[in-house]
């Protein structure tokens, strides 16, 4: 009862729209209607610049990791990852924005933080190489996340420092949300192959 009662509070926490109500309460913007029309930090970034897109991106990432330490409270042995899925798929479906929300892409980050920080960073920075690289933040996120699963089934036997031992539910909850990140970035994918993708200058300020 007490863990079906700490992953709804967890998909509650993930549901939280926070691009749209920052947009909505700061900037008298639905952030919805502009750009790609996702409510992420990416299109919060390009539409009302860095300090909301910060704000989004540390909201979106810290619910996720706030959702995945509901384990950590006295006499809860339900492992981490369940309440980081919930948040995501309460990220992704939220019921207080009638269920459309964003691409799944932070919260999973904050769902790692809360889990493995060293692995986080790791991830990270080899999320802010592709992101140099690509200049795209759709493209850097799905191969950061292809990186990331096949690197929870490789990392104990070449880096145990960043994953000690074979951590089936990780790579298998890996497995799903990557297969969900791509599921959300279908337009994105698409503007990919048309050339037509949004790319990030590293000014900070503009996309195209
Ligand atoms: O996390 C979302 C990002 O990967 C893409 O966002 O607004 O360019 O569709 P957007």
């Amino acid at each position: 009862m007490k863990t079906i009662i700490l992953i709804i509070i967890a998909y509650l926490l993930g549901s939280i729209p926070s691009g749209l109500w920052i947009g909505k309460t700061f900037y008298k913007k639905d952030i919805r209607q502009f750009g790609s029309g996702n409510s992420g930090t990416t299109n919060t970034f390009r539409i009302l610049g860095v300090k909301a897109g910060f704000a989004v991106f540390l909201a979106d990432l810290l619910k996720g990791t706030l959702a995945t330490s509901l384990a950590y409270l006295p006499s809860v042995d339900t492992n981490p990852l369940w309440f980081g899925l919930a948040a995501i798929v309460g990220h992704v479906f939220p019921v207080f924005a009638k269920f459309k929300g964003g691409k799944a892409v932070a919260t999973s980050a904050g769902m790692l933080l809360g889990y493995n920080p060293l692995f986080f960073f790791c991830s990270l920075a080899l999320f802010l190489i592709l992101l140099f690289i690509t200049s795209m933040v759709s493209l850097s996120s799905m191969i950061a996340a292809v990186i990331i699963t096949l690197s929870t089934f490789i990392l104990p036997s070449i880096l145990p420092v960043l994953l000690p031992e074979q951590d089936w539910l990780l790579s298998c909850i890996a497995v799903i949300v990557t297969a969900f990140i791509f599921y959300l970035h279908r337009q994105n994918i698409q503007r990919i192959r048309q050339g037509t993708e949004s790319r990030i200058s590293f000014g900070l300020n503009k996309q195209e």
